[in-house]
């Protein structure tokens, strides 16, 4: 549970969230999140550690072996194939933006944020996204980072420390909320958040919304999957998502807050773009008492917690090399994580020198943003749902998730009818194929 809270918790709710809720228009953004994470995403966790602790290994191998004992084809492993590729393509880009916390670290400590104004905000986020070496060297850091525990395995330590971190990380955002009720612009950043405004609801806020709910929730590629795989028998799997869920949405709630509180009392644009954390929290940390101090804990904490995200991100593509090949951990893990670095190199010099490259108008980092988040996660989970909804054997699932028979149906409807269907209707909706809704 720890590991898939750890998983779970990242940089999607401190840096994600807020600034695809502020390019979401806010409260609809919200809104529609919280409904995908509740009614798509929690039935769906449920089905990932389902799918991982019953077949007892990688998403590739597990979709083969759970298709093969219902008697269905063993290409289902395809879906686990996607995910891992999947993984792998959006470690790239999750580890230069881990990069930016560990540079920001260094600054805070450094005394770089001491008295900022947001223009200076602005401006220094910009010079160090025009300087590709820093970029490259936090990048490097990161991964070599998420890397070393991955080749070893065992992630225990980490767990642990989570224990530790995680309240840690709820403790500091409380703080900042602290800062933002008294300096900032807390009733208005609840009523963006907050107040309902369904006008703002369109297709593509709606498919942005479903897809930072599977990636705020590690959910579509197997991550949680290979997380299921190590679970114990006799651990509630109901609970166990509860629990995560609650807390992942909790956790980018509270940073949502304490960053459009600052952004709302410097007249900043909420919808600054994957910017925004960067732009507004040096402010704060720039000007509290003690700003140094609980700056250094805040970006220390967030690369703690991208630290413990990333390797979810590493693990299924890691454990299905070492199962299947004769590579050890160890090799397996610098093989994945070789691509994942290569295009991250290409991703951190699109804020740069590539910055005139772009595939649909978008840059290469947006585009594998966009890709990820809004196609192949959410295609990903459609194909999991389909698969626990419509060739797995029942009795096998109910076996597994222990539910009563009320619950179990419930689940079992919605992956079998609802998400499949909700999944499709929102991709259909977004590329005009349907008459618009919102
Ligand atoms: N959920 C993590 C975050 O919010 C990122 C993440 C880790 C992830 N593993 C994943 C996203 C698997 C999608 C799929 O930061």
């Amino acid at each position: 549970m720890l590991a898939t809270a750890g998983s779970a918790i990242g940089l999607g709710n401190v840096w994600k969230f807020p600034y695809m809720a502020g390019e979401g228009g806010g409260s609809a953004f919200v809104l529609v999140y919280l409904a995908c994470a509740g009614l798509v995403g929690v039935p769906l966790m449920m089905t990932e550690i389902m799918l991982g602790r019953r077949s007892q290994c990688n998403p590739v191998n597990a979709m083969a072996r759970l298709a093969r004992e219902a008697g269905s084809s063993a290409r289902w492993s395809a879906v686990g194939a996607m995910g891992i590729f999947t993984g792998v393509l959006i470690l790239s880009f999750y580890s230069v933006v881990a990069g930016w916390m560990l540079d920001y670290l260094v600054r805070c400590v450094t005394g770089g944020l001491d008295g900022i104004t947001a223009e200076q905000a602005q401006a220094r986020f910009a010079g160090f996204l025009a300087d590709p070496r820093r970029l490259l060297v936090w990048h490097s850091v990161f991964i070599a980072m998420t890397v070393i525990v991955v080749a070893r395995g065992v992630t225990q330590g980490l767990e642990r420390a989570n224990m530790i971190m995680m309240p840690a990380l709820g403790a500091i955002l409380i703080v900042l909320l602290g800062y933002g009720a008294v300096e900032g612009n807390m009733g208005r950043a609840a009523k963006f958040m907050f107040s309902p405004d369904f006008s703002k609801i369109t297709p593509s806020v709606v498919l942005s919304a479903m897809g930072q709910a599977f990636f705020t929730l590690s959910l579509g590629m197997g991550a949680v999957m290979t997380y299921g795989s190590y679970l114990q028998r006799g651990v509630s799997i109901a609970r166990t998502t509860f629990a995560v869920a609650a807390a992942d949405t909790i956790v980018a709630l509270l940073a949502g807050l304490a960053i459009f509180s600052i952004v709302f009392a410097h007249g900043l644009a909420p919808a600054s773009g994957p910017g925004l954390v960067m732009q507004t929290l040096p402010i704060a940390f720039g000007n509290m008492p003690g700003g140094r101090v609980a700056g250094a804990l805040f970006f220390l904490l967030v690369t703690f917690a991208a630290w413990t995200s990333s390797i979810s991100l590493l693990e299924p593509a890691t454990a299905w090399l070492a199962e299947n090949t004769r590579l050890s951990r160890v090799q397996s893990s610098l093989t994945t994580a070789g691509p994942a670095w290569l295009l991250g190199i290409a991703v951190a010099l699109s804020f740069s020198d590539w910055k005139g490259f772009s595939v649909f108008g978008l840059g290469i980092f947006d585009l594998l943003d966009y890709l990820t988040s809004n196609i192949l996660l959410p295609l990903g989970g459609l194909l999991i749902a389909a698969f626990a909804g419509w060739v797995m054997r029942e009795a096998h699932e109910s076996d597994e998730l222990g539910l009563n028979a009320l619950a179990f149906g419930a689940w079992r409807f919605t992956v079998r009818y609802f998400s499949p269907v909700a999944i499709i209707l929102i991709f259909l909706n977004v590329t005009g194929l349907l008459p618009r809704f919102g």
